[in-house]
């Protein structure tokens, strides 16, 4: 018996060596944490328990019988965050680079089945060259298998996958199809054809981190939603972020006790608006008055700044907020503004968050560079995600609401619980001046003092239509409330809301086609 148990001891021993002590050092010298050191920064002290340790890869191509290690490049278990359950993996770059070959995905699929069997959430710690060459088809399998489970698990639990090194070819797939990208700057890098292959066939020289940094992903792509200075930070950052979530789509979102006052009326919300319409304000500053104190946390923070989304709470309960920036594109709406709105309130809906939208939107950005790009079929995406969301959605309209905007914007019409606007709230189907222009087209070519009289008649609009009082009249308005009642009024609404049932039957389907 006890030389069976030195047995176990020394082989639980090896596995702490992954790919060997050589690579371990190399792997500390990248600047990054070996799998292991990863697991034990995210995870409750002493919380895991690693399931699938002492499988090994069974391919004898390439020399390959003589290169095994226990685990086979991947740790996988069950652990806590905060007292609550997760399932984890982490792939361990120090044996054949984290590639992923036949037994490595099998222990991956296996977290996914186990994760869907209970219900609880995943997240990935990628650290991988991609599919394992050796392994050929059997590798490329794997892949297909956790790709299909991705799948299967959208929408029933969060999926949360973080770059902690390269993400090579096929690892960049599965977390594009998880809910949420962490990655960190300098030593995350993601791309489906490396800088080699850029350079053969398209002749363009390119660094690892010019063509799929974590900068590069968090701005412009927007392929990641969180980036962040260290991996310290990244372990932080996803408790964060799951403090919010439920553990699954059948769960409801924990409500933590606020230190903020329900109560609390924010005065600098009724001098936030400027007299002048075409002057911005910072909507970071009406976010900060109305949720309580510190807890937004941005998604998505440099990519699209023209729209801001993140989770926040009201009085202790997560909401998912969406709002027009006025600061950037004076809050216009765009492709990949669009793209970011619907995918994280598909995601709100998904996992039983309430919506908050907050709007200032004067319509969607003109020109050839969006017309091109599908601005049509993006924008269009807005309407889809707000359309098909069940959960309690609350608008409030702060100054403009134009045209498609103000529809796409969770308008009453798009099924919106309760709208209210402040009473500088715009609300028409275009702004003034392009109004003025296109409904006196003749007065104002007649005109001798053509400036006044296009002053006179924008006020006119303004008095007559633009404002909050006409939608108000026909109830798309549910309220009109001071600027400073926003916070208090809110979560009065919120808490009713919580019990919301649909009473409007949706036609059965098998699922609708979102224009992607
Ligand atoms: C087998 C791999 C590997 C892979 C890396 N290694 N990637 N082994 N299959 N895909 C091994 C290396 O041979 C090396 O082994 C060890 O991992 C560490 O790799 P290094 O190159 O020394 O590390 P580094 O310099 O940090 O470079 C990391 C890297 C590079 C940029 C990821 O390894 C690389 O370019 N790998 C290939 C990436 C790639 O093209 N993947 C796509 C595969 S095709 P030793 O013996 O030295 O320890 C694919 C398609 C799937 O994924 C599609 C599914 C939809």
């Amino acid at each position: 018996m006890r030389h069976e148990i030195e047995k176990l001891r020394e082989m639980r021993e090896k596995l702490k060596e992954g790919g060997g002590l050589e690579k371990i050092v190399e792997q500390h010298k990248k600047g990054k944490l070996t799998a292991r050191e990863r697991i034990e920064l995210l995870l409750d002290e002493n919380s895991l328990v690693e399931f699938n340790e002492f499988v090994v890869h069974r391919c004898t191509l390439f020399g390959m019988d003589r290169r095994r290690a226990l685990g086979d490049g991947v740790i996988t278990g069950f652990g806590t965050i905060d007292g609550r359950p997760v399932l984890v993996y982490a792939q361990d770059f120090t044996f054949m680079g984290g590639s992923v070959g036949e037994m490595h995905a099998k222990k991956i699929a296996e977290v996914y089945r186990v994760a869907l069997k209970i219900g609880v959430p995943v997240i990935g710690l990628i650290d991988s060259g991609g599919a394992r060459i050796q392994e050929g088809v059997d590798s490329l399998k794997g892949y297909g298998e956790i790709f299909y489970l991705n799948v299967l698990a959208s929408g029933v639990i969060p999926q949360i996958s973080a770059i902690v090194g390269p993400a090579a070819g096929g690892a960049v797939y599965s977390p594009a199809l998880q809910d949420f990208i962490f990655m960190v700057r300098d030593i995350s890098y993601m791309f489906l054809t490396g800088p080699k292959v850029v350079k053969a066939a398209l002749g363009e020289t390119v660094t690892f981190q010019e063509l799929g940094g974590a900068d590069i992903h968090g701005s412009k792509s927007g392929v990641a939603h969180f980036v962040v200075d260290s991996e310290e930070e990244l372990y932080t950052e996803i408790k964060r972020l799951l403090s919010y979530l439920p553990l699954n789509n059948m769960d409801d979102p924990p409500v933590v006790k606020s230190n903020d006052d329900p109560e609390r009326r924010e005065e600098r919300l009724n001098n936030i608006i400027p007299s002048e319409p075409l002057e911005p304000y910072d909507i970071y500053e009406v976010i900060e008055g109305i949720f309580d104190l510190d807890s937004f946390l941005e998604v998505h923070k440099d990519f699209a700044p023209n729209a801001v989304v993140g989770f926040a709470r009201l009085d202790g309960i997560p909401v998912g907020v969406v709002a027009n920036q006025p600061k950037v594109y004076a809050g216009c709406l765009d492709i990949d503004s669009s793209d970011k709105i619907s995918r994280f309130v598909m995601f709100c809906n998904a996992f039983n968050i309430p919506i908050v939208t907050l709007v200032d939107v004067p319509g969607f950005l003109p020109g050839t560079h969006q017309e091109h790009g599908g601005v049509i079929r993006h924008g269009a995406k807005i309407v889809y995600a707000y359309s098909i969301a069940t959960v309690p959605k609350l608008t409030v309209i702060l100054r403009k609401a134009y045209g498609g905007g103000y529809i796409a914007m969770c308008s009453s019409h798009l099924g919106a619980d309760v709208v209210l606007a402040w009473p500088t709230a715009e609300i028409a189907v275009m702004g003034p001046e392009g109004a003025a222009e296109i409904v006196y087209k003749r007065e104002l070519r007649k005109s001798e003092d053509r400036a006044t009289l296009l002053e006179k008649l924008m006020k006119k609009y303004r008095d007559e239509i633009a404002n909050p009082y006409v939608a108000a009249g026909r109830g798309y308005v549910n309220s009109i409330i001071e600027p400073s009642e926003t916070r208090p009024t809110l979560i009065r609404l919120l808490k009713l809301l919580m019990n919301k049932r649909e009473l409007m039957r949706r036609p059965p389907k098998k699922h609708g086609i979102p224009p992607l």
